[in-house]
């Protein structure tokens, strides 16, 4: 079978045309190519989400047209999994996904998008969300900081007198730091980001959704949700805290029509940056659990959990914590 863009980097470099093409390039960028052997399974596309705008599209291109003597070859291949979007699933619905300029808020706003949802877009990185708008016109762009008051107001102003949905998808890491390292920025940024946001965002669209008697409410936890030993004390405490906010949502708002879930990702290549300064003792004792990580999933499986909890589908699934982890969580 031809290799092309959904081919898995596997088996790319298991390819004696492939595997030197890829090799070729890690060489070219100074890069380690042992660095993809997490992401074996995944396809070769999701090198130019995983590079977070370092790898443009043109470049996976240019590896398929080599590895076809200079043609893309039409893509026939059903081993792997393909996004296949439910028509009109969230026509007629307004639907805030923030984080949307990048990763697993992206993917969301995008899927949503091409289901018939007006998607509002809100992230910090104005450039990022200009580069979706170009994909999706219709998709209404909100740049701000979350942390501010004054974005989330924005926000929900842009999304206007009705709001059916919320994917509280923006986030970010710490820095692996165990309770006795972590400084007050750390603490006090991921907290902010992570838990407060998300927090006042369901503070302002829930007296919307009370009015119509509907709504649904994603928030993106983390398998740092479930278990101690996924990342730092910071980023631990913020994703344990959302399945509590979750919770507590979705008991005082489920008489009221309105469903409040929380979907935790497990590893997830979309290039999610790190801090600078990482812990060195955390991460010396985060390392073998990572290691044992069993797949790599992509910002579209991510997609999938989290729209379906956003759909009318999810009717009867109210206060779940939906662990899409590839099972990582029964390890
Ligand atoms: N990638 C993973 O492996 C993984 C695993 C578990 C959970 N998660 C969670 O999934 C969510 C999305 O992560 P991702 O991997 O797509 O990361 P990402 O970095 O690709 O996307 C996060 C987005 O949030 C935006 N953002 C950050 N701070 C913001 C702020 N103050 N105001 C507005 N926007 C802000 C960023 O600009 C970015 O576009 C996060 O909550 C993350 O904690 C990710």
């Amino acid at each position: 079978m031809a290799l092309t863009a959904h081919s898995t980097i596997g088996d790319w470099l298991n390819d004696p045309t492939g595997g030197p093409l890829i090799r070729g390039l890690f060489e070219q960028t100074g890069a380690d190519p042992e660095l993809l052997t997490p992401v074996l399974g995944l396809p070769l596309q999701q090198l130019v989400a995983m590079s977070q705008g370092q790898l443009p599209q043109s470049v996976v291109d240019d590896l398929v047209r080599a590895a076809n003597n200079g043609e893309i070859p039409e893509d026939s291949d059903t081993s792997t999994w393909q996004e296949t979007p439910t028509a009109a699933r969230f026509a007629g619905k307004t639907v805030i996904v923030t984080g949307a300029a990048s990763g697993i808020g992206r993917a969301t706003a995008s899927r949503i998008a091409r289901e018939g949802g007006r998607v509002i877009a809100a992230d910090i990185s104005a450039e990022k969300l200009d580069a979706l708008k170009a994909e999706l016109p219709d998709v209404v762009t909100v740049a701000g900081d979350l942390i501010q008051q004054d974005a989330i107001d924005a926000v929900i102003a842009a999304a206007g007198d009705t709001i059916d949905g919320l994917a509280n998808v923006a986030g970010i890491n710490d820095d692996f730091s165990p309770a006795g390292e972590t400084t007050d920025a750390v603490w006090d940024r991921v907290i902010a980001i992570n838990l407060t946001a998300p927090f006042k965002l369901m503070r302002a669209v829930l007296p919307i959704m009370e009015k119509a008697g509907r709504g649904a409410i994603v928030n993106v936890s983390s398998e740092a949700g479930l278990r101690g030993n996924a990342s730092g004390n910071a980023y631990t405490a913020s994703k344990h805290g959302i399945i509590g906010v979750t919770k507590s949502a979705a008991f005082m708002y489920g008489p009221k029509g309105i469903r409040v879930n929380s979907v935790a990702p497990g590893g997830v290549a979309t290039g999610i940056p790190m801090p600078p300064n990482m812990s060195e003792y955390g991460s010396g004792r985060l390392a073998p659990f990572q290691q044992a990580i069993p797949t790599v999933a992509t910002a579209e499986h991510l997609a999938a959990s989290i729209t379906f909890l956003l759909s009318d589908d999810a009717v009867n699934i109210n206060g779940a914590v939906l662990a899409s982890d590839g099972g990582w969580s029964v390890q």
